[in-house]
């Protein structure tokens, strides 16, 4: 299978659309109702948790062995390998289960980030353990090395076996005049749309297109330069709660800051690159890091979960909690939600004709998509985290979406979005679609 890329129309920011603005209701219900995926939506809005240090993992998975996906433990928070919609674990929406709605899925647009990889982060004074990657062919479609490993693209297999055999919405070749694929500008993201698509297909021989936009322009990945996004992403992060995580946390910081030399705001300010690291070696079967200076003083197992539960508290803030969560959503993801928008439009105005679109992402990406979904409590999105939309037509002719995190219907703070109305969805992503992105962007 070969990938073309094709560089996709500018965005021509005079063409946007505009809406009404509308900020998110924060609604921070705690979530009281057992269920099978409740590590994806532990309680999120108070700081006390992250120091204590019962709460372990928060019920999440962060450990995987070098070659081979964790074990499947259906619906829980898996940092290292997140669960996707598989035969093991898809239901039919319950009104089309239970049978008292008849309707068939018509087209889904699906978004994940990418899969496994080794930490972007390098420890400031050095790493004491050699990652090695030569086990690894990155092709056109990437495969292990060597085959007795289990090969890569399990995930493609599991959407074949979903929305190509069970449901039918995928034929069993890819005609390129109703499915889409997209990745960032990332070669990340290439490789991962060439291991799933391998997965889907894995008998086709010939090309298909993935999109890029521009690097300058990408709407997503910040890929577009936005100054006033970093300078509200600044007032966010000073605002007395940001600041009372920042104090709950200052012990742990110092120790780590002395352990690794690594005083610095990079590594201090936020938890991104403390947990990329730690996640990156226990998601590949590494253990957590110690000094150089003193070999005998390690990050311990307590230090790494109070890390990731800090993790979890900051993407829950930026992206959900925080006064200005709409506004940050507009400035980082708003452009490709109006894509988005526009596509499930034309869906159902009958003017696009697709069944299937793919978009190789980002966490980046993912966070605000669920903030602007109005997700209940928002975990750092995990190694192939996934979001599905799925477009169902009644048999009166009427749309309705369900929409599927990680393969189960997502939990907002008004409940599931299990079952609703097409148009109600589009209204949802529209309040978070920049009137003037270039106007916005500069003030
Ligand atoms: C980190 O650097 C700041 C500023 O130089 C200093 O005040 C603080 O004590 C340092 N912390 C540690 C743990 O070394």
């Amino acid at each position: 299978m070969n990938f073309s890329l094709i560089w996709a129309a500018l965005v021509n920011p005079s063409k946007l659309f505009s809406t009404a603005l509308n900020l998110i209701v924060v609604d921070q219900r705690p979530d009281t109702g057992a269920s099978s995926d409740a590590s994806f939506y532990p309680p999120l809005d108070v700081i006390s948790y992250i120091t204590n240090a019962k709460h372990g993992t928060y019920g999440g998975i962060f450990t995987a062995p070098a070659d081979e996906e964790t074990e499947k433990i259906d619906g829980t928070y898996n940092y290292c390998t997140m669960p996707h919609p598989s035969p093991d674990n898809y239901q039919l929406p319950s009104s089309v289960q239970k049978g008292t709605t008849e309707a068939q899925l018509i087209y889904v647009e699906y978004m994940q980030r990418h899969q496994r990889r080794t930490p972007y982060n390098i420890l400031p004074g050095g790493e004491d353990q050699e990652y090695h990657c030569d086990n690894v062919h990155i092709t056109a479609g990437s495969s292990s090395a060597d085959s007795s490993l289990i090969s890569v693209p399990i995930h493609g297999r599991d959407l074949w076996a979903v929305y190509g055999e069970q449901l039918k919405l995928l034929a069993s070749s890819p005609d390129t005049r109703n499915v889409w694929f997209r990745a960032s500008s990332s070669p990340l993201t290439h490789a991962s749309a060439s291991a799933v698509l391998r997965g889907i297909w894995p008998d086709y021989d010939g090309s298909l297109p993935l999109h890029q936009q521009a690097s300058g322009i990408d709407t997503v990945d910040q890929g577009f330069p936005c100054p006033s996004r970093s300078q509200l992403l600044l007032t966010i992060q000073s605002t007395d709660e940001w600041n009372q995580h920042l104090a709950a946390t200052q012990d742990l910081r110092d120790r780590l800051a002395i352990l690794f030399n690594a005083n610095r705001t990079d590594w201090m300010f936020t938890f991104d690159h403390f947990a990329d690291n730690f996640q990156a070696r226990l998601c590949n079967g590494y253990r957590l890091p110690c000094s150089l200076n003193d070999p005998s003083k390690c990050a311990t197992e307590d230090d790494a979960y109070a890390v990731f539960r800090a993790g979890d508290w900051e993407w829950n803030y930026w992206w959900h909690r925080n006064q200005q969560a709409s506004h940050y959503i507009q400035l980082t993801e708003g452009l490709f939600l109006q894509e988005i928008a526009l596509r499930l439009t034309a869906i159902k105005e009958g003017t696009l004709d697709r069944v299937y679109s793919h978009t190789f992402i980002h966490d980046g990406d993912l966070g605000p998509i669920l903030g602007a979904l109005g997700i209940q409590q928002l975990r750092w999105p995990g190694m192939a985290a996934n979001i599905a939309f799925e477009v169902w037509k009644t048999s009166d002719s009427e749309l309705y979406v369900r929409v599927l995190y990680s393969g189960h219907p997502l939990r907002t703070s008004e409940g599931k979005l299990d079952w609703v109305p097409l148009s109600k969805l589009i209204r949802q992503l529209n309040k978070h679609v920049p009137q003037d992105i270039v106007a916005m962007c500069s003030s």
